[in-house]
């Protein structure tokens, strides 16, 4: 059976099934058994799903859960989150609760806009392109009037349009650069779509479009979240050296990008669950939050953190395009419930949401790993894991977890214990 087939898309989803499993599966009727144990007794549920992408075979979970406890602006949440890695969810439930009672997190949108770019290249004079631009600039507006009148009803729209010169970075290249407030939606089909029509009004023959597209850098679109507390009030004890261990932590950070890449990860743990979990597109904020870590040409913290007269202050500025509305939010029923779980936030609310879990995620990590260490509360989950995988029934599980209290988990030591277990029953 050949591995490469044409008309793939045009078959149905069991034809599709059929083929995979005949060429990569030797006819392994489990195969089909896994497939379809995922798919959904609710036909038009699943019909949905299917539809969401090419070629869907069946549906892949993750686990979906709730983060309770989190008080921002004064305003009480229970975060939905959608990730597969064990801790995040209960370190940001634990955050949750103990800034709850140091007056919660505090949380403001610094901005809004986002960018769109008309790439195009051109040989001819600078000043009669110039001449051009202005001349069509009216045009650009009109051309899209049909495109952005919702969202100018919605307060919306296109802010300016600009020609940039690039040439010193490319030859022949310049482009328009355009500046747009897509207020509650994320707003990527809103924006390539006035680009092509833009891009269709300035073209002739001396100009030569590249592409249309939006960009996911939106260091304009930008919301910061922070939790302040007095130095004494942050750790049972020592608190004084730990706080400062938490500052260093974020100083080794700046100082070192292997670090930061890291640390920066741990925070977008709890971003991307909340993403995903609303529906919004998870690659998009994880590119534009990287790159505007790296703003300053070094690949430096999202987060930063103070001590100064007794008060220990540490916050996040992260960029964050998401929407309320459009896309997957109200298609999914899922991202629905979660939006209607906030309470049906703007698409403001949404980032101040999401900045404070990616703020309490690297909270919960640096406090770990300048004092217990992390691998003490992963491998606790890790040991749960494996213990699951055995098959241990509730009572063995109450004994290794007890036994497993103060020793190193590894897979093999719990393994170990487990057949110890079994056999002197
Ligand atoms: C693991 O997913 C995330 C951490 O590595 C983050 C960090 O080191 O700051 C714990």
């Amino acid at each position: 059976m050949p591995k490469t087939i044409s008309g793939f898309s045009k078959f149905n989803k069991l034809e599709k099934i059929n083929w995979l499993v005949s060429a990569f599966f030797n006819d392994d009727e489990n195969v089909k058994d896994i497939l379809k144990q995922y798919w959904n007794k609710n036909e038009i549920l699943q019909d949905l799903h299917d539809d969401f992408i090419e070629n869907t075979i069946s549906n892949f979970y993750l686990p979906f859960a709730v983060a309770p406890n989190f008080v921002i602006n004064g305003k009480a949440y229970a975060i939905p989150m959608t990730i597969e890695e064990s801790s995040v969810v209960a370190a940001a439930s634990l955050v949750a609760k103990f800034w709850s009672t140091r007056g919660g997190f505090k949380a403001n949108v610094i901005s809004t806009t986002k960018i769109g770019q008309v790439h195009f290249m051109y040989k001819g004079d600078k000043v009669e392109l110039e001449k051009h631009f202005n001349s069509k600039k009216e045009q650009f507006y009109k051309a899209t009037e049909e495109i952005t009148k919702n969202m100018r009803k919605r307060g919306g729209g296109i802010l300016d349009i600009e020609l940039r010169d690039k040439t010193a970075d490319l030859e022949n290249y310049y482009q328009l650069h355009v500046t747009f407030e897509t207020v509650d939606s994320m707003g990527a089909n809103f924006i390539n779509s006035c680009l092509e029509a833009i891009a269709k009004e300035f073209e002739k023959e001396t100009i030569q479009i590249v592409m249309c597209i939006l960009s996911n850098y939106v260091p304009e679109c930008l919301v910061r979240a922070e939790v302040s507390c007095k130095v004494d009030d942050l750790y049972a004890e020592n608190s004084e050296v730990l706080a400062q261990k938490f500052v260093q932590a974020i100083q080794i950070a700046n100082a070192e990008p292997h670090r930061a890449v890291t640390h920066n990860k741990g925070i977008m743990n709890g971003v991307d669950a909340v993403v995903i979990a609303t529906g919004n597109d998870f690659r998009a904020i994880e590119a534009g939050a990287h790159a505007f870590a790296s703003k300053t040409g070094k690949y430096k913290s999202l987060t930063n953190a103070t001590i100064e007269n007794g008060i220990f202050k540490f916050w996040i500025e992260i960029p964050l395009a998401l929407g309320t509305v459009g896309g997957l939010t109200k298609l999914h029923p899922l991202s629905k419930l979660s939006l209607e779980l906030l309470e049906n936030p703007s698409a403001k609310e949404l980032m101040e949401i999401i900045a404070v879990a990616g703020l309490a995620q690297n909270f919960a990590a640096l406090r770990a790993l300048t004092t217990t260490g992390i691998q003490k509360g992963h491998m606790k989950m890790h040991l749960t894991n494996i213990i699951k995988q055995l098959g241990a029934s509730e009572e063995d599980k109450t004994f290794l977890i007890d036994y497993f209290e103060h020793k190193t988990v590894t897979h093999n030591a719990v393994v170990e214990a487990y057949n110890k277990l079994v056999e002197n029953k």
